[in-house]
């Protein structure tokens, strides 16, 4: 058993945590999820992180051929157990999660971390270290403590103390005693962008079952499960669930380009969003890229944590399919995308018939160091495209990633200058 190892000595606790009431809610409710965002079986899983075995082995009793990587021995000995006991086969790594690529290899069809971040130094490198073991598209099934919702347990079972605390701070100890750090929903899906993961949907998991007994009976078992999973994606609930399941995607090196992505949202249009954006005056890739190319600014709308809207002119750089804000420190925006990293912009000119609009909706990444920025490519490209030192009052640099593109253009605006 080594020192160094705060799992170590706590295997058999966590084990039979799944035979809690709280423990059988987590793994229902995160495979109600798990389930149909897989590939089928018999595809490649990493289980990043995944101790006893509690997701690697029904996964591996459906088909799934499973590589477990978890860097307590311990934890890796009670999964041997589990697995031999039911003569299921699943490989079992021992080592840092943050070595992956060296100690497992690539090519997964899907990747779960559940758990794992929260322990994390530094969360950017496991992330990044999963996405290089998984294949162009994988799924990632990530399950973490959710920020939002920390002060709720121990604030309904009369610890008002620790529940004023964690307030303020996000590191707690929870019931298996090791400290750790619990993130945002929207923390986590700036994570995932910036390191190769295009984040899809996520869910509150155990709201409702988070306080039930462990002697619960089964009829009031059932009743609760289907209570936490008819909150799991419904507002507000499952913004302070207990836990959040995040589901992502891998994505390949490079954005994909403007026209491709605007290619995808007309296919996925619903009937009122082609009614409103007619497929056929759409721009074409290459009068899309000429238009934004031409202009300058743009109308930009985050969304303030109260959920009122916030829009405001904003200049802008296109390079390689993503769009770069420059914002000064400090202002409504960046507030607004610390707490929901999403945003709109709206780059129109002319009117009536002749009238051209873009509108681009994604993933807003803030840079609050922009100097890698600035010195990789923005302070040259601003200098040439508006003529005037950007680093002058510069404080943060906002990276739009479009996820949906329409556009309108005249008739025939295939051939937009
Ligand atoms: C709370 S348990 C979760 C286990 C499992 N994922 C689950 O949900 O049942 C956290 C696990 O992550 C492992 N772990 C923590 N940090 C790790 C790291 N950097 N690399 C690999 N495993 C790690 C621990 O040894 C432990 O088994």
């Amino acid at each position: 058993m080594s020192l160094e190892d705060p799992f170590a000595g706590r295997a058999a606790w966590f084990a039979g945590h799944y035979r809690s009431g709280r423990g059988r809610a987590r793994l229902e409710l995160v495979m109600d999820r798990l389930l149909p965002a897989l590939p089928p079986p018999p595809a490649r899983v990493l289980d990043a992180g995944g101790g006893t075995g509690a997701f690697a082995l029904p996964l591996a009793r459906r088909g799934y051929m499973v590589t477990l990587l978890d860097r307590s021995g311990e934890w890796l000995e009670e999964a041997r157990r589990g697995a031999a006991d039911e003569g299921l086969r699943v490989q079992l790594i021992e080592g840092p999660a943050e070595r992956a690529p060296d100690l497992v290899g690539d090519g997964f069809d899907a990747v779960l971390a559940h758990t794992l971040l929260v322990y994390a130094e530094d969360p950017m490198g496991t992330l990044s270290a999963l996405r290089a073991a998984a294949k162009s598209e994988a799924v990632l099934s990530l399950l973490e403590k959710n920020r939002a919702s920390l002060a709720l347990r121990p604030g309904l079972t009369g610890e008002y103390e620790e529940a004023l605390r964690v307030l303020d701070d996000p590191i707690s100890a929870g019931r298996l005693g090791i400290p750790n750090r619990s993130r945002s929903t929207a923390e986590l899906r700036s994570l995932l962008v910036s390191t190769g993961w295009r984040p899809r949907d996520w869910a509150g998991i155990r709201l409702f079952s988070d306080g039930v007994r462990d002697d619960i009976d089964e009829a009031s078992f059932a009743s609760v499960l289907r209570l936490d999973r008819a909150v799991a994606t419904r507002e507000p609930y499952r913004r302070v669930a207990r836990l959040v399941h995040l589901l992502a995607v891998a994505e390949d090196a490079g954005r994909p380009p403007l026209g491709g992505v605007q290619a995808q949202s007309v296919e996925r249009a619903a009937r009122s969003t082609r009614a409103a954006w007619p497929p056929d005056r759409s721009l074409s890739p290459e009068g899309l890229h000429r238009f934004l190319e031409r202009k300058k600014y743009a109308v930009l709308s985050t969304a303030r944590p109260d959920g009122r809207p916030h829009a405001a002119m904003v200049a802008f750089c296109l390079r390689e399919g993503v769009f770069w804000l420059p914002s000064v420190a400090g202002s409504a925006r960046l507030r607004n995308l610390a707490a929901e990293p999403w945003a709109t912009l709206v780059v129109s000119e002319g009117e009536g018939e002749e009238h051209i609009a873009v509108v681009v909706e994604g993933d807003a990444l803030v840079h609050a160091e922009p100097g890698p920025v600035l010195d990789g490519f923005l302070r040259d490209a601003w200098a040439q495209k508006f003529g005037t030192d950007l680093t002058t009052w510069v404080g943060a640099v906002v990276e739009l990633v479009p996820r949906k593109v329409l556009s309108h253009g005249p008739e025939g605006a295939v051939a937009v200058q």
